[in-house]
């Protein structure tokens, strides 16, 4: 029987992390011809995530370029899919969360007339500007996708909500299966700042900041608030690998840079991250996958954004949203950097992103949504919130 053709189409950092060990299960299963398109929305962090996991692309849009609007990203994506698309004619285009990548690789696939399914679904907040643009995108390619693979309970009620509850598989995170292969005991970092951080005895904060709803004043506060945390906390040393777009670079080194314990850094590559999260006191956040890896592995975490749609861990006690004001911001890092036993209520691990099985199931659901297997997979287990 000829193989079912299964192109992954990604194009962000993050995509790539938690697309990446799903292509690898494709490509490991008899019934499947996986092919992989990367659109490069993001090139030099998109490109360290596919030498870490060994991925090799057989389609590259090469579409990034600095300071492209929405648009301008969109179009290019969609533009080039189509060749693409005609040359591979897959049978499923699977695309994963929310990112410009995402919603024009879902209607290039639309337009082919081929089945989408969608990895990481049902993520909302259902404030149509926040996150922006992803809320819309995610949205939007609800609507497109035939099979719509949730992590949680409550993203499959969300999709439920909107009336979608055919081609629902709850999956679980692929980003825990990620995680669970990155770590290891006696990491080395590339950067000696890193390797020379005495994690036992000082308070390592974690940083990462760069969502678009986020430019401009709530960035400026955001900084503003992180250099007082650094002044006013001797035993704090703050690690920030900024993210490369110009807006945040800007903001970054305007606000933080001379400071002797605020070490910023050029991004850094996921097997660094996830062993620097690992070893870290405390993360404070704005990115959507810092705040599903951090309670799998014990840490804290501040939200530095007004909403999230992961609330699960909010639930589970190990994330707080601290906003976008300075004064609430500093106040919650100075809590938990000053008192103890509010530090450790929150330092627990919890999972309820994932078992690392994620990938699996989406294979078997692939396969048996195809008629080529018996059964459904079973469900991921996590606990309803
Ligand atoms: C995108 C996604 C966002 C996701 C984020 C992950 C959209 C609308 N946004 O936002 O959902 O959370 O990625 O990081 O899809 N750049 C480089 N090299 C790189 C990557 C980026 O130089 O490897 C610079 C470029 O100047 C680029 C800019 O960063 O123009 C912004 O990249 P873009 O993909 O437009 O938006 P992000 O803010 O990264
Ligand atoms: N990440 C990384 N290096 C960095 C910053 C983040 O490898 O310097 C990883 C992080 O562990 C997570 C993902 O990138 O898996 C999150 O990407 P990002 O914050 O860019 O996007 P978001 O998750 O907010 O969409």
């Amino acid at each position: 029987m000829k193989r079912l053709k299964v192109m992954t189409v990604f194009g962000t950092r993050p995509e790539a992390i938690k697309m990446a060990p799903l292509a690898l299960e494709l490509s490991r299963r008899p019934e499947l011809e996986a092919v992989c398109c990367v659109t490069a929305q993001h090139r030099e962090m998109l490109d360290s995530v596919l030498d870490i996991f060994g991925l090799k692309p057989d389609y590259d849009l090469n579409v990034m370029e600095p300071r492209q609007t929405l648009s301008t990203i969109a179009a290019k994506c969609l533009n080039g899919m189509d060749g693409v698309l005609e040359q591979a004619r897959p049978d499923l285009v699977l695309v994963h969360g929310d990112t410009s990548t995402t919603f024009a690789g879902a209607l290039a696939a639309f337009y082919h007339k081929i089945p989408v399914g969608h990895v990481e679904a049902g993520l909302r907040t259902y404030d149509k500007w926040s996150p922006y643009p992803e809320e819309i995108n995610r949205k939007l390619v609800g609507a497109i996708a035939d099979l719509h693979f949730c992590p949680t309970v409550a993203n499959r009620d969300n999709l439920a909500r909107e009336n979608i509850t055919k081609g629902v598989f709850l999956t679980g995170n692929t980003v825990i299966d990620a995680l669970q292969t990155t770590i290891v005991k006696d990491f080395a970092f590339r950067s000696d700042i890193l390797n020379d951080l005495d994690y036992v005895n000082r308070q390592v904060i974690l940083i990462t900041c760069h969502r678009r709803e986020n430019y401009g004043q709530p960035m400026v506060n955001i900084m503003t608030a992180l250099r007082r945390v650094a002044d006013a906390f001797p035993e704090a040393e703050l690690v920030y690998p900024v993210h490369l777009s110009p807006v945040v670079q800007e903001a970054a080194h305007k606000y933080l840079d001379n400071h002797p314990r605020i070490h910023l850094t050029s991004p850094l590559d996921v097997r660094e991250m996830h062993n620097l999260m690992a070893r870290c006191h405390l993360v404070m956040t704005d990115s959507g996958g810092l705040q599903e890896e951090a309670p799998a592995l014990g840490k804290p975490v501040l939200v530095l954004r007004k909403e999230t749609e992961r609330p699960e861990a909010v639930a589970a006690g190990t994330v707080r949203l601290a906003g976008v004001e300075e004064e609430v911001i500093f106040q919650m890092a100075s809590r938990l950097l000053s008192d103890r036993a509010e530090y450790d209520k929150m330092a627990h691990a919890a999972n309820p992103y994932g078992d690392g099985h994620a990938c699996r199931r989406i294979a078997d659901a692939i396969i048996w949504h195809f008629g080529r297997r018996e059964t459904p997979p079973e469900e991921f287990g996590n606990i309803p919130i």
